[in-house]
């Protein structure tokens, strides 16, 4: 059996979830139950990213300890995740104590091996990224990011030999041992690496400036840099150090998802603590879209930004589901808008699935009595090719066009074959079609799961199939699943339309 472990990035608790975070958890979602599906041992790891100054900061504006912050808004995503049906097998908080305590036995670790130093520093710090910034990379002095000017740290520290690692890193990502997708992105770290290069870190803060972090084992006047606390998530999040089988099976972690904000950090300092810790580094970073809300960057003080509860409260988790993966070409930058939203509920939801299904049951239920009838051949190509292979090359949106080309072909043949011509014509013919038509439906419903997990649920309910998610890949895939005499029933729409048809 292979085994997929894929991973989000945890994320910070200044505030509640916004749409953007929902993209990334989805996609890794899909992912997961794609190759759940396939029948592969799946660990799916997100969570919530609580020390730093940024958290602190908030925190005192809002007269509240950190600790109070970072539990009220962890339990805003965990919520937020159910509500959209994520089948995460962990989440992470970095506040957990066998978190912290196995940030404190790597630090010690890297201590001890001398990856880490006392020295001092000077560099810039934007507190909104969390990173220190280089003079090229501001404009007009400020973060574009977050549109505000760093502070200037000057102090003690304990440094990272990052530098040491800059050479492995950099031919293990031109080698693909990590690898970087899209390609695009590959090209830009390893230009990055070979023109700047990497300078040694500092990972710790003085506890007077920054108190809310995990305090170094070797030094109680620091506290960690929040990135190495975070990082290390994705490890401690199998139980490491402790849990060794856990961590031998599943790491290293299949995918790593993030969108461009954060690959440099993952493709030098995280690969850089993994070397230090004698670890494997990570096999692949995919770097999806970042993407605007109605043509803009989605922030506060524009007031655009998208809480995806709302949107899985009005529309259905399934309808944000689907929406973000179509809409969005995997890997490129894309925009959100409700408006597109409705308009693909209309045409591709309300008129495109949930129409066929309830087309094809209704006639079922006219024709054969809301029984399956005997098995007959296929007359659709094989949708399964493409969609495998579209998932395969990370193209989980393409994979989702596949099934709606499939959707546009069982209309299609009802339309030409018009059943309740047949009904008055043709019996033998009705029967050998809505054998068809029935079947595809469980097709359609196996298809759309890794997507619309309620959505394919209800279909199965339908087709009288409770058990169908049972079957396994290779044989739910086979032609002639369902059974003649099954009971099917017409059950309520699965989209009813926003606006009624007149
Ligand atoms: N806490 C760090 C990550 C530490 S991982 C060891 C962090 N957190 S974050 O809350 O800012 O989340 C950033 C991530 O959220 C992005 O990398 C991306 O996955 C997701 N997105 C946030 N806004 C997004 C869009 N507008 N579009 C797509 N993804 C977005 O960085």
């Amino acid at each position: 059996m292979a085994k997929f472990y894929i991973t989000t990035p945890i994320f910070y608790v200044n505030d509640k979830p916004h749409v953007g975070h929902a993209y990334t958890v989805i996609v890794a979602d899909v992912l997961a139950r794609y190759h759940r599906m396939r029948g592969d041992e799946v660990f799916y790891l997100t969570g919530t990213d609580e020390h730093g100054v940024k958290i602190q900061e908030i925190a005192e504006k809002q007269g509240k300890q950190p600790k109070e912050l970072a539990d009220g808004i962890s339990a805003k995503f965990r919520l937020a995740w159910d509500t959209l049906n994520i089948s995460n097998d962990g989440f992470m908080r970095t506040t957990d104590a066998h978190h912290e305590d196995a940030v404190r036995y790597a630090l010690s670790e890297m201590y001890k091996q001398e990856w880490i130093y006392k020295g001092s520093y000077e560099a810039l710090y934007c507190v909104g990224c969390e990173q220190y910034k280089m003079k090229s990379e501001l404009v007009e002095g400020k973060c574009t990011d977050h549109n505000r000017e760093p502070e200037v740290h000057s102090e003690e520290a304990y440094l990272f030999k990052l530098s040491h690692f800059a050479p492995e890193i950099l031919k293990r990502i031109k080698s693909e041992k990590i690898k970087i997708l899209p390609v695009t992105r590959h090209n830009e770290m390893v230009s990055f690496l070979e023109l700047e290069g990497l300078n040694d870190i500092a990972i710790s803060r003085r506890k007077e400036k920054v108190a809310w972090g995990i305090e170094l084992p070797f030094d109680p006047n620091h506290t960690t840099y929040v990135w190495v606390d975070a990082f290390l998530n994705y490890i401690t999040g199998l139980g490491w150090p402790k849990d060794k089988t856990r961590m031998e099976k599943f790491w290293p972690a299949n995918v790593q998802l993030m969108s461009k904000d954060i690959l440099r950090v993952h493709a030098t300092i995280w690969q850089a603590i993994l070397l230090a810790l004698g670890l494997e580094t990570s096999q692949t970073l995919f770097i999806h879209g970042f993407f605007t809300v109605d043509g803009q960057k989605m922030s506060k003080s524009l007031g655009n930004v998208v809480d995806p509860m709302e949107i899985a409260q009005t529309y259905g988790a399934d309808v944000l589901r689907y929406h973000l993966m179509r809409e969005i070409s995997f890997g490129s930058d894309g925009d959100f808008s409700l408006r597109r939203l409705e308009e693909r509920h209309e045409s591709d939801l309300a008129n495109g699935i949930g129409n066929l299904v309830a087309r094809v049951l209704g006639m079922a239920e006219k024709y054969t009595g809301g029984k399956v009838p005997e098995i007959t051949a296929s007359v659709f190509s094989n949708v399964w090719d493409a969609y495998g292979s579209h998932f395969e090359k990370f193209q989980p949106d393409q994979a989702l066009s596949a099934v709606w080309g499939f959707i546009t072909d069982v209309d299609k043949f009802i339309d030409t074959e018009q059943p309740w011509v047949l009904a008055k014509t043709d019996t033998e013919r009705l029967n050998f079609d809505l054998y068809i038509l029935l079947e595809s439906l469980r097709h359609l419903g196996r298809l759309v799961w890794p997507f619309m997990p309620s959505t394919a649920e209800k279909i199965f309910t339908q087709l009288g199939l409770p058990d169908e998610l049972k079957v396994g890949y290779d044989e739910g895939k086979k032609w002639g699943g369902l059974q003649p005499g099954t009971r099917v029933t017409k059950g309520e729409g699965l989209f009813p339309r926003l606006i009624p048809n007149p």
